[in-house]
């Protein structure tokens, strides 16, 4: 399986420009999954409300995930990205699983990080695992990664390839990974973005070093710190059904699930 990131620098507020712009870099790509960074449609700021209304859209129906989904269907393949959400007068930072049979799967951050938590209701759906090319994925958006429960939870629940979208601005979570992928024996596509954003008082700037991490803790892919890149590597998705460390060892079944209530 063929699978992937595509890191570059969203244009805030420009959901136009961000949809035409992933079109364009991935229609001649070969990839069967493909991941797209945090918010990819609207940027990380915003300045006020009116900012946020107007990057945001509707799921599928908004042009952002038009985009995608034709996208996907185009190439016969899964494409997973980061949106800003509006449901119902509410505001989701989401991660969207946009499937080539026109269908779409949801996912809507549990834990916002910082000031996302002035704009977004946080998540209010259960962790899934989605079932695409003979394998299953799971969803969790940047900051979920400080949380070990939340790439555990999807691997119970039998998540191989976990799918991350991110706008990373700090240091530790492209080493973090690593444990992830390793601790629950999957597959890991961090797909972060890269530049910086400035709103009044506020600039960020943005990691970049998307990962993608192989179940034994292999680094197949590690993008620059500040170019567009897209990376695809081919992997053997089957190698994440293995839990076991050793013969006397399995991460599943050696957990001691009675010492772990606080
Ligand atoms: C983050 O969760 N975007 C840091």
């Amino acid at each position: 399986m063929k699978i992937g990131f595509f890191q570059f620098k969203p244009e805030r507020g420009d959901v136009k420009h961000n949809a035409e712009k992933i079109y364009d870099s991935l229609i001649d790509k070969d990839f069967d999954l493909m991941v797209l960074p945090e918010l990819a449609n609207s940027g990380y700021l915003f300045a006020n409300s009116e900012e946020l209304e107007s990057a945001s859209e509707n799921i599928p129906s908004g042009i952002f995930s038009q985009t995608l989904l034709e996208l996907s269907k185009k190439k016969n393949a899964y494409i997973i990205s980061g949106v800003c959400e509006k449901f119902i007068g509410e505001f989701f930072n989401s991660s969207v699983l946009y499937c080539p049979d026109g269908s779409y799967k949801i996912y809507r951050k549990l834990h916002l990080f910082d000031s996302e938590k002035q704009w977004f209701t946080a998540g209010n759906m259960p962790l899934e695992a989605y079932e695409i090319h003979l394998t299953k994925i799971g969803m969790m958006v940047c900051f979920d990664w400080i949380f070990p429960e939340t790439a555990r939870t999807l691997a119970l629940r039998g998540a191989k390839i976990i799918c991350h979208p991110s706008n990373l601005v700090m240091p530790y979570c492209q080493q973090a990974m690593f444990t992830r992928a390793l601790e629950n024996h999957v597959f890991t596509i961090t797909a972060n973005r890269i530049g910086s954003e400035k709103v009044n008082d506020t600039e960020l700037f943005f990691t970049g070093e998307s990962v993608i991490v192989s179940p034994r803790g292999e680094y197949l892919a590690r993008a620059s710190k500040d170019s567009e890149e897209c990376i695809i590597v081919e992997i053997n998705e089957e190698e994440a059904g293995d839990k076991n460390i050793n013969p006397n060892n399995n991460l599943f079944i050696d957990r001691r699930m009675g010492f772990y209530e606080v």
